[in-house]
């Protein structure tokens, strides 16, 4: 037997016990005559002491170890002296007194410490990512990634759900971002699409008769980089038939309400989850994507603005725009240096400005202490907005006038950015929210023409089917995202399993027939042979588990992630490859 225990398993009921164990020297000190060697494996440490008055040979082989070596250890499990005991280790009432000592591998010093958080170039740190992930941080966020994964198949095995597998070489799946594409040997001039999702393959399994379907499925999106985004990232892809939207909804709450609370010690806000419309987030946070584990919420003050004679606001209303505010809550303090950078902040989304106002009383009456345009406005109109925004002295009142887009998006960022800085942003409490009744349909200004607002199949609301004729733009479609904590972390649909409805849509986005049979025959004839109503959803394993870890973007949960420049920069790829292989691939570059 190669190891008798692991080394987080011993305690003071095996004293006196002989023990083997085997791992990496996570720390040497050599004090009082005595070599004491901090053994480290995936489950914990375990003190291990070398006495000369024991094995003097070992003793001295102890004395060459460096960190990170591989050793096996023999020896005898005895109490620590009174004092020793570390209660901080599971381990911590005992050591190893080791008479057998051997050395399995040596290791070159590694280009970062293993044993302690110290802060490493990320570059670096990809680039040996093999010894990141020796480090507790990285072994804590994989275990957990793995408990989060495991704690979902249980769940939905229970549940009646079957895991199948879909291609990977596939054909182009509309999710919005460019495809990877692998050239066919045996088809020359013709290319498989990397799925960006398994979205039609878990259609046709609804019409094969599955009825629930899930798969941890990897998808694949070129797209620029941020944060929560990597070029290949998994989802927890379902799919379920005879459902209507809230059969899902209620079926994610249960699984992610478990989930969560089974593997991290973070606090759901809201039960049940709360549930806003599009309309409703935009208004109340600016974003589809609404943090509501704080307030800070903005105000709509066009019906003032309108009438009034600051024109940054009355043109705006006038044409079509939006003025909107929020209450920075005990803010009046930021100096007019503090409050140019919080303006640099919106111009960088858009906005061209950013009016304020600091809240003081005079006579028992709200007024403007300090303000970049209350000059402008009736004393009337400067109270009612006060009042609207529950401007309270010592408050400082932001304003953003633009376009309906602009304004919310600018106004969004900004209630996020003052989150932070106002701490409100709880990192220990977990704060989920749908978000429903989607537009159907958003204008493409680009393309002049209709776009759907989540994907091809998604199914438009029953009762606004006859607006598609008449107001597309006024359509609402049986999408829903799941929110937490500011990241939308799933979305998913009921699907349309008509074919003529199918087809319509097609028309109204401008997909031809002809291109829509190239691209989507096969869905279409399957939908011909009884296709039962169905829905599904899929959650981001990735952004899950970075929220549930609290870590600051996907890549801290991801074993092998890709850089932000989309590369790997252990194994170097992508790379340049052969002229035979390009020319076997039928492949010339320019
Ligand atoms: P959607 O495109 O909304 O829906 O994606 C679902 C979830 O996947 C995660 N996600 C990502 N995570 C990391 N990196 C990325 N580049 C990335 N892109 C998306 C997000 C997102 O909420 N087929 C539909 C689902 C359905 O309709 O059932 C789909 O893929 O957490
Ligand atoms: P000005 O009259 O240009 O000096 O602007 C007066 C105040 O209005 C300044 O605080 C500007 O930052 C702000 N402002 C200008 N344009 C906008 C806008 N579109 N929305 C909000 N505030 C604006």
């Amino acid at each position: 037997m190669f190891r008798t225990h692991t080394c987080n398993e011993l305690t003071a009921a095996q004293v006196s016990e002989e023990v083997t164990l085997a791992g990496w020297v996570h720390r040497r000190r050599d004090h009082g005559g005595l070599v004491f060697i901090d053994l480290r494996d995936r489950w914990g440490l375990t003190q291990i002491v070398f006495d000369p008055n024991v094995n003097t040979e070992m003793h001295s082989l102890a004395q060459s170890l460096r960190n990170e070596y591989v050793i096996q250890v023999a020896g005898l499990v005895r109490r620590r002296p009174e004092g020793q005991e570390n209660p901080k280790l599971a381990t911590g009432d005992i050591e190893v007194e080791a008479h057998g000592l051997k050395i399995l591998n040596q290791a070159k010093t590694p280009p970062f410490d293993i044993n302690k958080e110290t802060p490493v170039d990320e570059s670096v740190r990809l680039r040996y990512r093999y010894l990141d992930l020796r480090r507790e941080r990285m072994q804590r966020n994989i275990v957990m990634r793995h408990e989060a994964v495991r704690y979902i198949r249980n769940f939905l095995a229970e549940a009646g759900f079957v895991e199948i597998e879909t291609p990977i070489l596939f054909k182009t799946t509309p999710e919005g971002a460019r495809d990877y594409l692998v050239p066919s040997r045996v088809h020359p001039g013709k290319f498989y699409a990397l799925p960006q999702s398994p979205q039609q393959l878990k259609q046709l399994l609804m019409v094969a008769g599955f009825d629930r379907y899930f798969q941890i499925a990897r998808c694949f999106r070129d797209e620029d980089q941020r944060g929560d985004r990597q070029p290949e990232f998994t989802q927890l892809d379902m799919e379920l038939s005879f459902v209507d939207r809230g059969d899902v909804m209620e079926l994610i709450e249960r699984l992610m309400t478990g989930m969560a609370e089974s593997i991290s010690p973070k606090k759901i806000l809201h039960k049940p989850f709360p549930r806003l419309s599009y309309d409703e987030a935009l208004a109340r946070f600016g974003r589809d994507n609404p943090d509501i584990r704080f307030g800070l919420e903005l105000s709509d003050i066009s019906a003032i603005a309108a009438s009034s004679s600051f024109k940054v606001f009355s043109d705006t209303v006038a044409g079509g725009g939006l003025v909107k505010g929020l209450n920075a809550k005990g803010l009046g303090h930021y100096s007019r240096k503090q409050v140019d950078e919080l303006t640099d902040f919106v111009k960088d989304f858009g906005a061209k400005g950013l009016a304020w106002l600091v809240v003081g009383e005079q006579d028992g009456q709200l007024v403007a202490e300090r303000s970049s345009f209350a000059k402008f406005l009736a004393e009337a109109d400067v109270a009612a907005i006060i009042q609207r925004l529950e401007g309270q002295p010592g408050d400082l009142l932001l304003f953003v006038a633009d376009k309906f887009a602009v304004t919310n998006e600018s106004l969004g960022r900004l209630r996020l950015e003052l989150g932070d800085r106002l701490g409100l942003r709880d990192d220990s409490v977990l704060a989920f929210c749908w978000v429903i009744d989607f537009p159907f349909l958003m204008w493409n200004e680009e393309e002049n023409r209709w776009d759907p607002s989540h994907h091809l199949f998604t199914a438009p609301m029953d009762e606004d089917i006859p607006l598609l004729d008449t107001e597309p733009g006024q359509a609402r479609g049986k999408q829903y995202d799941l929110v937490l904590n500011g990241y939308e972390i799933a979305g998913g649909s009921i699907r349309i399993h008509q074919r003529e409805l199918q087809e319509k849509i097609f028309g109204l986005i401008g997909l031809e027939m002809e291109e829509a049979r190239h691209r989507f025959g096969h869905m279409l004839e399957a939908f011909e042979y009884g296709t039962p109503p169905h829905g599904g959803i899929a959650p981001g394993i990735d952004r899950i588990t970075m929220l549930l870890a609290g870590e600051p973007n996907i890549r801290e949960v991801i074993a092998f992630p890709k850089s932000q420049a989309a590369m790997d920069l252990m194994a170097n790829a992508p790379t340049e490859v052969s002229e035979a292989q390009l020319k076997e691939l039928h492949i010339r570059l320019r």
